[in-house]
């Protein structure tokens, strides 16, 4: 059993029924530098349309084999709104690649293979093809749900993150792109508790949070700057500028555009990422569900799927 703290409490922290959307975006009106005047924030984030999918789908995967070593109902309920949930996400951005990027000739296969590569090899239920004894199973299941977790304190960090910046508002944003961010970022704090009460559940330990989100940590964002990147290296608005990884110009960038208020910074993320290993750390009390909810009561997308429903 876990020496958690939380396994003194209830196993499901989960405040709300967790209700999948069926939402849907057109982007056809969208431009390539949906930011106006900022390339550079606009490639940034709109490489969150090709990196989340294949770790949302692997996500379903992964928390359906969980199921089953669930002995908690409303826990498992949870569980089933979250695999739906993150379902929905990952469609709603694969529309965003095929409906908006795309159509502005930007390349992302290349990329989203990368991507889909440690999921289907290092993370696979057989990593690099090696079958594992069947005593290790469950640990790989744990260890790969504790994983998760630390990604989901950071996907509610960015939800709020984008619920919260009246900056893109002010520059005036492209209305569709915001609304996808937003509505992600909403159901990111519903559904914050799920992965963390999982992990628990099923026996993970306090100190397997420190190697957790030191793996996490960089190949995330690892993953992110290099998209943001390839994004940037095809637009001719900003070939003299040399946006490579290895440029100054990237960071130096980065910097200036988190001061405008147009990107999270670098030693935000890394702040809101150590909280995580706190011991009296806790999801719950890192976003509010009423806020989620009042943006989704308010999402042109959550509003049309709910009056479809
Ligand atoms: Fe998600
Ligand atoms: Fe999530």
């Amino acid at each position: 059993m876990s020496t958690n703290a939380k396994t003194t409490m209830k196993a499901s922290n989960t405040d709300t029924p967790l209700i999948q959307r069926a939402v849907s975006f057109d982007f056809s009106g969208t431009p390539l530098h949906w930011i106006p005047d900022d390339p550079y924030s606009s490639h940034f984030i709109s490489v969150i349309h090709t990196l989340l999918p294949a770790g949302e789908f692997f996500f379903c995967r992964l928390y359906n084999k969980a199921l089953p070593h669930i002995h908690d109902a409303r826990l498992k309920n949870d569980v089933r709104g979250f695999i739906k949930q993150e379902a929905m996400h990952a469609r709603a951005h694969s529309s965003g690649i095929g409906g908006f990027l795309d159509a502005h000739n930007m390349e992302t296969a290349s990329y989203i293979k990368k991507v889909e590569w440690i999921f289907d090899k290092p993370l696979h239920d057989k990593p690099f093809g090696y079958q594992l004894p069947k005593r290790m199973e469950k640990h790989w299941l744990v260890l790969r749900l504790g994983l998760i977790a630390a990604i989901e304190h950071f996907t509610c960090v960015l939800g709020k993150y984008a619920l919260e910046n009246p900056a893109w508002d002010k520059s005036q944003a492209d209305a569709v792109v915001l609304d996808i961010l937003r509505w992600h970022g909403a159901e990111e704090i519903e559904h914050r508790s799920v992965a963390f009460d999982v992990y628990n559940h099923v026996g993970g330990h306090y100190l397997s949070r420190f190697p957790q989100i030191a793996f996490v940590v960089p190949i995330l964002l690892g993953l992110w700057v290099m998209g943001a990147s390839h994004l940037m290296q095809q637009d001719p608005a900003l070939s003299n500028k040399q946006p490579r990884l290895r440029g100054l110009f990237f960071w130096r960038e980065w910097r200036r555009l988190a001061r405008k208020g147009h990107l999270p910074s670098l030693t935000f993320l890394l702040t809101e990422a150590s909280r995580y290993v706190m011991p009296g750390y806790d999801p719950a009390t890192e976003a509010s569900t009423e806020q989620a909810q009042g943006y989704l009561s308010t999402s042109p997308a959550a509003r049309r799927a709910a009056a479809a429903a």
